[in-house]
This record gives structure tokens, sequence and C-alpha cells, in this order.
């Protein structure tokens, strides 16, 4: 195909300005408004998936980008459809400095640019009028930055237009994709460059609802971290494809996995049914060449059925409540109400923890706890050193802390056991490398919450009893949990970084445990009948 010489000229102008703009905006401001370009190979990529879905009919498209940046998707539009039939196209964006720069340049091929929040824009009613087709990446803008008003606003429009009760914790692209569909002509195609998280986590469910049965889901496209064109950068991206009309019952959705959109390494069609009741998205192409395929099934023994797992305490001020040892001591504060506690992961270099006469992890920093259950009057009478360091060194404003404040008394600490087991919460790895370390804890030392703590139950804990020496074979297994199974029941952030809590770790496969020590199968299986 050849692309008309001015498009080409334009679309360097458009690559060189979005890299001004970028530079010129501090990273905070960019990620206040997600604003991450869409490389221009991947938005040519897309505008060729999408044509080959509409054919290359005289059926006259009417674009639109809900947040149009510098105008990589329209510019991939021209590219891949001509200018000639394009019949209108829209643009909405909230920077006027993008706003400008993409009215400047693509004025004059048809491009409307709207200069408003997207949102506000669809709830005044003020929308131009429907797309047929729209392809975009929306801001990636995380829940916890937008302010509650505002979500609040997002939810019922959502709610309105879509009819899709959206879970507070989603990001604003969820928002975005509901009600730019909603606007969409029926029968209308969209792709969308947006976070593959909601595929795996809780709060992603009225998305995949969506997906499975407001709209035909034609494809779903991750990128492989090994492959060089983009980097790290789409890690953790997902192109989705869709067709705004109801899906027929028996539609196959085509998942695909690394490479590119025409030519991805691996490729799996997963039918709807299926897909309604799998929970994690991401194990889709099941492919060696997808690092997040999930080895257990669920019916076999996983981790669960050995170990209760659960997060590490939540001080709801580290700062304050977790002091170096050494410190506690020099300020007479009173041992029994001191717990010892592990230091960050970041901080934590080994993987086995020895411990002094006094329970106290041997490494090199020790910490403690403050965990006091007595009435404030009783501390201030009794242990005038605890009560000083509590009134007077207290950062402001901690008091006014969710945790904090519904704590009684406020310096008290949830009840949690030293485990002789731990994961650690977040990290990163690709391949075969662990993304989170296991530990094995033979000190008194409790975990924040960047730790899961992992107790033996059942027959494990059993068998532990009878065979103490067996602790550290247990570790050993723990340490061969592959990074691809912990990939995949976990869930993956912006940048690579991976996070796990307990309900996911307890579902990875713990085969190799009973392969070791068959009685354990028995075990599960008669607490099984018990049940029955
Ligand atoms: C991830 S960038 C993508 C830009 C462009 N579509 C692309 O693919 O390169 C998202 C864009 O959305 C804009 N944006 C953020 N919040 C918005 C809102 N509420 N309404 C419209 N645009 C918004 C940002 O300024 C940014 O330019």
């Amino acid at each position: 195909m050849t692309i008309a010489y001015d498009t080409c000229q334009l679309e360097a102008r458009r690559q060189a300005i979005q890299v001004d703009i970028d530079a010129r905006k501090p990273a905070a401001e960019r990620n206040r408004l997600g604003q991450f370009a869409t490389p221009h190979a991947l938005a040519v990529d897309i505008a060729h998936y999408v044509e080959s879905l509409i054919g290359r009919g005289h059926d006259s498209i009417r674009f639109a980008d809900p947040s149009v940046g510098s105008g990589s998707f329209f510019s991939a539009a021209l590219a891949v459809f001509g200018h000639k039939r394009i019949d209108s196209a829209i643009g909405v964006e909230l920077d006027p400095a993008f706003a400008d720069a993409a009215r400047n340049l693509w004025a004059t091929k048809g491009l409307e640019i709207v200069q408003d929040d997207f949102m506000r824009v669809v709830a005044n009613g003020s929308c131009p009028p429907a797309p047929n087709v729209i392809l975009a990446n929306p801001p990636y803008v995380r829940h916890h930055h937008l302010d509650r008003e505002y979500k609040e606003r997002l939810r019922s429009l959502a709610f309105q237009m879509a009819g899709v009760e959206v879970n507070g914790l989603a990001g604003l692209y969820v928002y975005f994709l509901l009600i730019a569909t909603a606007w969409m002509k029926n029968d209308g195609i969209a792709a969308w460059l947006i976070p593959s998280e909601f595929m795996d986590v809780n709060y992603g469910a009225a998305l995949r609802n969506f997906l499975t049965g407001s709209v035909t889901l034609l494809r779903a496209h991750r990128f492989d971290p090994d492959d060089v064109q983009f980097g790290d950068a789409l890690v953790s991206s997902v192109v989705l494809v869709f067709r705004k009309t109801p899906p027929a019952a028996d539609h196959a959705v085509e998942f695909t996995f690394g490479g590119t959109l025409a030519e991805p390494h691996a490729r799996d069609h997963i039918r709807l049914e299926r897909l309604r009741d799998s929970r994690k998205w991401t194990a889709y192409p099941s492919h060696a060449k997808n690092d997040r395929h999930t080895v257990s099934d669920g019916k076999g023994p996983t981790l669960g059925d050995f170990f209760r797992v659960q997060r590490g305490i939540a001080t709801g001020c580290n700062k304050f409540f977790v002091i170096d040892r050494a410190d506690a001591k020099r300020r007479g504060l009173p041992g029994k109400y001191l717990r010892p506690i592990l230091p960050s992961p970041r901080h934590l270099k080994t993987t086995t923890i020895d411990a002094d006469d006094d329970g106290y992890p041997l490494i090199d920093r020790q910490l403690c706890v403050i965990d006091c259950d007595l009435p404030e009057p009783m501390v201030e009478a009794q242990y005038p050193a605890l009560w000083e360091y509590l009134q007077t060194d207290r950062p402001p404003g901690i008091m006014d802390g969710y945790l904090i404040g519904k704590r009684n008394p406020w310096y008290k600490q949830e009840r949690r056991e030293p485990a002789p087991f731990l994961c650690t919460y977040m990290g990163r790895g690709s391949n075969d490398k662990q993304p989170f370390r296991f530990i094995w804890n033979r000190s008194r030392a409790i975990g924040t919450n960047l730790y899961l703590m992992l107790y033996a139950q059942n027959g494990l804990a059993a068998m532990l009893r009878r065979h103490p020496d067996r602790a550290e074979t247990v570790h050993a297994l723990l340490g061969r949990v592959t990074g691809h199974e912990l990939r995949g029941e976990g869930r993956v952030y912006g940048g690579g970084l991976n996070k796990i809590e307990p309900r996911e770790l307890a579902r990875i496969s713990a085969a190799s445990f009973v392969d070791l020590w068959p009685e354990l199968e028995l075990n599960i299986q008669a607490q099984g009948q018990l049940f029955e």
C-alpha cells in the first residue's frame, strides 16, 4: 500500500512533537493524566487488524479516539484506511498541549478536536455523532488518583450508559471503555490498548462480564516481555478488539500472545462459556511462550491444602511502630510489648532465618514492632518510657489513619503467630525466575504486609510435628515453584511488578509435596470424606 507522502511527513512531525511535549512534563503529571503514547508501529498494526475485520469495501468510517493525545491512532487510520474513506473523525483530549498539537497537525486531514474531559463531554450530552470505529489507548490512571466525587460520577455514568456496576478499585480506563462503547454505533468495531490486570483481578469481573456478554470480543493480544520491538513498556498491556453486538452463543475469542498482531507467537480460540468460568484470562493462550500459565487446575492438591496463607500485619505506620531493637532498648521500652518483626524484603538478604536466644532473627538489623494491649492509663502509670514514645514520637496525623483510628487501643497490632514460611508479596522476574521469594523462618519474627505468612496445616502440619527436620525440604519445594506458576496465579502491574494475594498463592499446585510424601494425599482424601 502506498501512503500519501504528506501523511508520512505529518506522522514524523507528530512523533517529534510527542517527544517534545513528553520531555517538558514531569513524570508525576504524565502519570496523573495517564499520558503514554502508542508506538506508531503498533497503532498501524491495530488499524490493519481492524481493517481486516471491516473489509476494504466502500463503507465509510466514522473514526473516534476518546483520548487522542497527539493523534497516533488517527495517523494510523489515515495510513491504513486512507483519507477518502474516513467520513468523519473526532478526537477528545483533556490536556490543552496535546489538544492543540493534534489540531495543528491533523485539522486539514479532517480530525475534529474537542478539548475537554471525555467523561464530561458524554455526560453533558454534547457528544459528537456516534463513531463506528474507535481506536483507543485511554489514560491508565489508577483508582486512588481519582478523586472520590469524580469516581462516583464515573460509576453512575457507567451504570446509566452501559448498565455495568464498576468496582471502585478499577482504573480510569475501565470507565473509558464502557462509556465510549455505549456512545459507539451498534455493530461498530473498537480496538483498545489497556492494562491487562483486569483479566485477572476480582475488580476486573464487571469488565470481563461485559466483554463476554454485551459485545462480541474478537481478539485479545498480549505482548511477550522478550520481544524487543516494544521493550518493557507494553508487557502489562493487552489489545482488545470487539464488535458492538451481542455475542453468538457458540462464539470463541481469539487469544494471542507475543510477536505481532499479524503474526503472533501463540494463539488459541476460547469459547465464551469457558471464558466466563475462567478466573485468569492471562493464562490464554496456553502455550510454552505464555509466561503466565497456571499449572493447577484447582483439582489436584494445592498449597492451600497444606498451608493457611495470611498477609503479614498492617501497622498503619511502620516508621513509627517498627523500630530498631537496639533503639527500643536504649529508650527503655518494655520487652514484653515488643515483638520481633522482619525487615522489608528489600533489606532481607537471606532466605533462611535463624534465631538468637530471644527468638530474634540473626540478621544485621534486628527490628521490633510495638504491640501492646494495655489501655492508655495503665501504660502511662506502668510504662512511662513507652508512654513517652507513644505521645511524643508519633508523627502528626497518624491518629486519623483508617487502621489506627479503628484499633483499640490504637497501638495494639493484629494477632499473628510467627510463621515457619513466608513469601514476599511483590517482586519482579520473568521466565523461570521466581518474582517472589520463599523464606524459611526459624525465628519468632512475624512479617509486615509486604509478606504472606504460610502456616503448615492438615497433613503437612502433622508431618512436620513428627519430622521437624523435613522443614528444610518443604522450603526447597516451595523454592521450586516456577516463576511461570507464580506469575500465572498472581497479577502483574504496570512496569512488570508482580503481586500475589493469599488466595492466589493458595491455588498454586502442591503436586510436588504429594509426589515426595504420598501420605499427604491420603490425608487430604480423608478430610474430603469427613466433609462429604
Ligand atoms: C495513554 S495516552 C494515549 C494518547 C493517544 N491516544 C495515543 O494512543 O498515543 C492518554 C491520553 O488521554 C488524555 N486524557 C487523560 N484524561 C483524559 C480525559 N478525562 N478525557 C480525555 N482525555 C484524557 C491524556 O492527556 C493523554 O493524552
